[in-house]
């Protein structure tokens, strides 16, 4: 399962990433908003993680006018890696490096093509694991350095 939301920025692009999973066989469960109207990003932002912290769905896909809003929201949810990525690269990698779990994205800074790339990409990619692993563990270990 794959859970996804946006702001009012990102809706439009959230209806073509809707298409874009479930032509890829996917089930996804679409968390809002249903209009246009103006909303706070971190309502939905902690929605969509909350969702992924649970178990509800595998990955999330969060999308706001720069993704920088929902990226921030989703990171204060211990267990979410949300990355936020720009081009097809930053997808894999965030996949094979990272083991991130929620894709943000940018409706105003990333094109509906690029978009549609990044997400079949993230859901494709697999984690590489190895040494990878452990620096993923080490994200959510409290350290006295911080
Ligand atoms: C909404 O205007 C905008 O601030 C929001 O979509 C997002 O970019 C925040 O990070």
């Amino acid at each position: 399962m794959i859970v996804i939301a946006s702001d009012h920025a990102g809706i439009d692009l959230k209806a073509r990433v809707l298409e874009v999973v479930r032509g890829e066989g996917h089930e996804v469960l679409d968390l809002g908003p249903m209009d246009s109207s103006s909303v706070d990003y971190p309502d939905f932002g902690h929605k969509v993680a909350a969702a992924v912290v649970a178990g509800e769905a595998q990955t999330g896909i969060l999308i706001c006018g720069t993704g920088i809003g929902m990226a921030m929201t989703a990171n204060r949810h211990p267990g979410i890696r949300a990355a936020l990525c720009h081009d097809a690269f930053t997808a894999e990698m965030a996949r094979r490096h990272n083991d991130a779990n929620v894709l943000c994205i940018g409706a105003r800074s990333t094109g509906p093509g690029v978009a549609e790339q990044m997400v079949r990409i993230f859901l494709e990619t697999p984690f590489e694991g190895g040494r990878h692993q452990r620096r993923v563990e080490l994200i959510e270990i409290e350290r006295e350095d911080s």
